[in-house]
């Protein structure tokens, strides 16, 4: 049975398993369980999973900063999309960050996933033409 809840520490072994399989998911040496341990301490209660039978089969993950909320690693088992759990998990994480106070948030989709731009679009989101992404990394691990 399907069934949605809030992401957990343990989730790790599972949510990595189905990221892998996730086309479009970019994964880096921060995708850890140490990693995740740190990021749902962080954002307590508003990341999710989707479950059949125990096993992961969507995940969001959901923070914040205090000002603007983010989303990460949207991802549904290629063999459970277009059953409304991508968009279920999206609603759960708005909802969550909602009740926390943010108001407006962001995600970074890759240039070339065009299936995950379409869903994000198609949901309202509106595409940044005016902002560029830059990042800084603070030591020597550029896969980080
Ligand atoms: C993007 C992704 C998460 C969508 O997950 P999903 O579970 O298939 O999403 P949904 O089922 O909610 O919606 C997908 C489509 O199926 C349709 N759908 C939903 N329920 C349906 C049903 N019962 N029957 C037929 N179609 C249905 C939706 O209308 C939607 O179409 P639309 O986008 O044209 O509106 C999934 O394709 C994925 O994991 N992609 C790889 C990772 C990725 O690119 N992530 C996003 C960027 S980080």
């Amino acid at each position: 049975m399907l069934r949605f809840r809030a992401m957990r520490v343990d989730d790790f072994d599972g949510a990595i398993l189905l990221w892998r399989r996730c086309e479009g998911v970019g994964l880096r040496d921060s995708d850890s369980p140490a990693g995740l341990a740190t990021y749902l301490r962080r954002n307590p209660g508003l990341s999710f999973v989707a479950e059949i039978d125990e096993c992961i089969v969507g995940s969001l993950l959901a923070g914040h900063d205090g000002r603007r909320g983010y989303l990460q690693h949207l991802a549904v088992a290629p063999e459970h999309r277009r059953r409304g759990i991508g968009s279920q998990l999206l609603s759960r994480c708005l909802d969550a960050l909602e009740t926390a106070g943010i108001a407006k948030i962001h995600v970074h989709v890759f240039d070339d996933n065009h299936a995950g731009r379409d869903f994000y679009q198609r949901r309202g989101w509106h595409q940044r033409s005016e902002i560029r992404l830059y990042s800084w990394v603070n030591g020597d691990n550029k896969n980080i």
